[in-house]
């Protein structure tokens, strides 16, 4: 019988780690993930061998940390790194960049050598459409240049980006997928796991939800006086399980040496006015809100060209939006206040 490959998941607690956790096991991989759980909580992985039906490797440790990831590359055999752990509030990026850097940069960096004394080279690394800048045409599509950045978050995924171009071009060894995801929304149809953002949200969807849900009183709506068709922002929502697969998808691309971008989106855009009306009409639920000044570094719209992804992965985003929604708001009813929520059998599926 064909051993069973192993996948090391940065970051695997945090919210897309989680669902891709669940993709990889759900796809006959066995999972070790490596989370210092500032952003995440363990509950998040105890609901992701619930819904597998079998069990995963978790280590608290934190990637910075050399002498963890050796013992854990020692104590396993792993056949690829995905690697999601990061910092990634754009706005405490500002007021705190040499946490950002740290972490994404120095953490980024750490692991790489890490793999390289191992002598694993396949890795997916978790980049942003924000590489693009705010020059660049929309649709982005991936043979664009990087773009100038405007704050540390977005600087330490471009930054990182070229640390990997310039490691495969120094050892052909190498294999890495660079993935620039879109706005990730939505949770695991079961309700079970999804987006548990700590304190105020920072996201235009959690922030619907938890308003949805009594949490919060009013959304905020940051500018309606962009050059868009209703004047609010226009951004590529796409469905976090689409976003997991498209993992899993990569993972199979890494028999190629070299470094591989690839947009993972839906390719169509959608206002905050249009987020606002679709919330309101799948969860029958009134989302209150005001316009307010826009949000400094927002830009007015963007979306991916996702047919590379889809002509080279075979990977297509295929939920659409009222998934996308019945399933943040299906989360977020059964869990509110996210993994601090004791699950109740009882009350699933009741609103
Ligand atoms: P998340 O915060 O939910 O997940 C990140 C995880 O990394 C958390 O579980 C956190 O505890 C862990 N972590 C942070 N620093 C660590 C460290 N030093 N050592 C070990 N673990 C550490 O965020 P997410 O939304 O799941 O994002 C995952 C990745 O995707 C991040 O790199 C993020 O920058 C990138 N990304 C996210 C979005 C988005 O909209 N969510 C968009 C583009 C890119
Ligand atoms: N918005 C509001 N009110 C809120 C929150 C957001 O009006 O309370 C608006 C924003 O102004 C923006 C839109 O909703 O117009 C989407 O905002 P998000 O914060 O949900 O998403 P962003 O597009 O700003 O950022 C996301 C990720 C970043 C990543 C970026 C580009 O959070 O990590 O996409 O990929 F860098």
């Amino acid at each position: 019988m064909k051993p069973t490959k192993k996948v090391f998941v940065t970051g695997g607690a945090g919210y897309i780690g989680s669902h891709t956790a669940l993709s990889l096991l759900e796809a006959g991989y066995d999972v070790v993930v490596l989370d210092n759980l500032c952003n995440a909580s363990q509950e998040a992985l105890h609901r992701v061998e619930q819904l597998a039906g079998r069990a995963l490797t978790f280590i608290e440790g934190d990637i910075r940390d050399r002498a963890c990831l050796d013992k854990l590359f020692r104590e396993h055999d792993i056949h690829a790194v995905i690697h999601f752990a990061g910092l990634k509030a754009v706005g405490e990026s500002v007021s705190a960049p040499l946490a950002y850097y740290d972490t994404n940069v120095n953490g980024s960096i750490t692991l790489c050598q890490a793999m390289l004394q191992a002598g694993v080279f396949r890795l997916v690394f978790s980049s942003s459409a924000t590489v693009y800048g705010p020059e660049a045409p929309i649709p982005y599509i991936e043979s664009m240049p990087r773009g100038a950045t405007s704050n540390p978050y977005g600087a330490s995924k471009s930054i990182v980006e070229q640390v990997l171009d310039d490691l495969v071009r120094s050892d052909e060894r190498w294999s890495i997928a660079m993935l620039r995801y879109f706005n990730p929304i939505g949770a695991h149809s079961s309700g079970m796991i999804g987006e548990d953002p700590q304190g105020t949200p920072n996201n235009l969807m959690p922030y619907i939800a938890q308003v949805a849900v009594g949490r919060r009183s009013t959304l905020t709506v940051f500018g309606n006086d962009y050059a868009t068709a209703d004047g609010t922002c226009v951004r590529d929502y796409l469905h976090v399980m689409d976003l997991a697969e498209g993992h899993v998808s990569a993972l199979d691309r890494l028999t190629l040496p070299g470094s591989h971008i690839y947009n993972l989106g839906t390719g169509q855009g959608l206002s905050v006015l249009q987020m606002i009306e679709a919330f309101e009409r799948v969860s029958e639920r009134q989302i209150p809100y005001q316009f307010a000044s826009r949000r400094e570094g927002d830009l007015a719209a963007f979306w991916a060209d996702p047919s590379k992804a889809e002509k080279e992965l075979g990977w297509q985003a295929l939920r659409g939006l009222d998934e996308m929604i019945a399933d943040t708001w299906r989360w977020q009813r059964q869990n509110p206040n996210g993994y601090r929520t004791e699950i109740n059998t009882t009350s699933q599926g009741t609103s």
